[in-house]
């Protein structure tokens, strides 16, 4: 066994870090304030080849593994949880499923500008009715021809309304559950396909969430995902490892966190010491520590089980929730930490806090996740 990160591995942390702090981090704030969505920042990150980490050159990826690709949304969210899950939601949600499930011309036509990030991508399963229970979704796609014509619309869209590239889920058999599920690839621009109402949102304010709607909007067959009445599958599957990228910016979120408070704990001078030094203090610190690197080590290795073409569903899952409800505590002892300084905009926890709270709710609530761990422990 071997906690060492390899030589590649450490080198895109470095690399990652300095991006992140030197161009992500200081307008984090402002965007923040704003709800400002910095499409600069994406292309910068392509330029750094994080927007195809995981892909093969082939499809215009850089060929690393999914640990390198969840240090990379770490060291993002470390600075800006917002931006970390612009990449997650690209390479997890959107990506990946079209690297797993598309045909060679499909990759060709859009896993490569994702990978390059020329496009960015979107992954579209929730419905106003459909949240926890994703197989109840009402979006229909009706075969016509060569095309299929869908009608519906999906909230809580990240990167929605930015993106170029959307995998989409609509009911081509309502009537067979979720067996009569399909996945698409609908792009931008594609006549019907509209965007509705952007959020205002607690946290995450500069990552958009739209919501998509699809009034006969009609699609090439060709951009059918895997064959009908697999896309309930795809869905789950691509969530599987979406899940992780969330346990990844979660535990970037809560590093950010204790590191903030770390330093401030080490300065701040109550009763004639730092308050580093008192007990009440130094414990929390303890705390978050081992929240932070407890979570850490479920992320890598749910990320390295991905890589060795294990199973990481369970994994994946228990990242996430563990992670998720870290970064929940960790936050907001950080917040503690710096008393009343800590309520302020002056210093950055009060927003890792309020961006630790979506990721106990997205890409499954926790309470979700914790019906995925129990399922998956009770067949094994
Ligand atoms: N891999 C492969 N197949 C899977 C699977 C997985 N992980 N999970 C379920 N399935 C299959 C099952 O095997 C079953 O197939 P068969 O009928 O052929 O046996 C089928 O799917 C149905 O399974 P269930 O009966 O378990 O399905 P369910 O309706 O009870 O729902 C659920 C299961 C886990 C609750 C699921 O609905 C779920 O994950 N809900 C949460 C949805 C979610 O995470 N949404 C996130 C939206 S995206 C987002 O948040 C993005 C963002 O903003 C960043």
């Amino acid at each position: 066994m071997d906690f060492l990160l390899s030589d590649e591995q450490e080198m895109i942390r470095k690399m990652v870090r300095e991006f992140a702090e030197n161009e992500v981090g200081p307008t984090a704030a402002e965007r923040d304030e704003e709800e400002r969505f910095d499409r600069n920042l994406f292309r910068m990150m392509a330029e750094l080849g994080l927007t195809g980490i995981p892909w093969p050159e082939e499809y215009g990826g850089i060929g690393a593994d999914y640990v390198s690709y969840v240090i990379s949304v770490e060291e993002l969210s470390r600075v800006c949880a917002s931006t970390g899950v612009t990449l997650s939601a690209h390479i997890s949600l959107a990506s990946w499923p079209i690297y797993m499930y598309g045909n060679e011309d499909q990759k060709q036509k859009y896993l490569r500008p994702l990978a390059e990030g020329t496009k960015m991508g979107a992954y579209g399963l929730t419905e106003p009715g459909s949240g926890s229970d994703a197989a109840n979704m009402k979006t229909t796609a009706v075969r016509d021809g060569d095309e299929y014509i869908l009608d519906g619309s999906k909230v809580f869209i990240t990167n929605g309304g930015e993106a170029e590239i959307y995998v989409v889920f609509a009911m081509t058999e309502p009537e067979e559950g979720h067996k009569g599920c399909s996945a698409f690839i609908v792009e931008k621009g594609t006549p019907g396909f509209s965007f509705g109402k952007k959020e205002s949102k607690l946290g995450i304010r500069s990552s958009p969430t739209v919501e998509i709607i699809f009034d006969q909007c009609r699609v090439p067959k060709e951009n059918l995902l895997g064959k009908e009445g697999e896309g309930f599958k795809i869905a789950m599957k691509t969530l599987d490892g979406g899940r992780n990228g969330i346990a990844a910016q979660a535990l970037g979120i809560a590093q950010g966190a204790l590191d903030a408070a770390t330093d401030y704990a080490k300065e701040r001078v109550q009763f004639g010491k730092p308050i580093a030094k008192q007990q009440g203090v130094s414990f929390k610190l303890a705390d978050m520590a081992t929240k932070v690197e407890a979570s850490r080590l479920l992320t890598y290795q749910a990320a390295w089980k991905e890589s060795q073409q294990l199973p990481y569903g369970k994994e994946s899952a228990m990242s996430k929730l563990f992670a998720g409800d870290s970064a929940m505590e960790v936050t907001t002892e950080a917040v503690q930490v710096f008393g009343g300084y800590g309520y302020t905009k002056d210093y950055p926890v009060e927003r890792y806090m309020r961006d630790a709270k979506i990721t106990q709710i997205y890409e499954g609530t926790n309470e979700i996740q914790r019906l995925v761990i129990s399922k998956m422990l009770l067949s094994e």
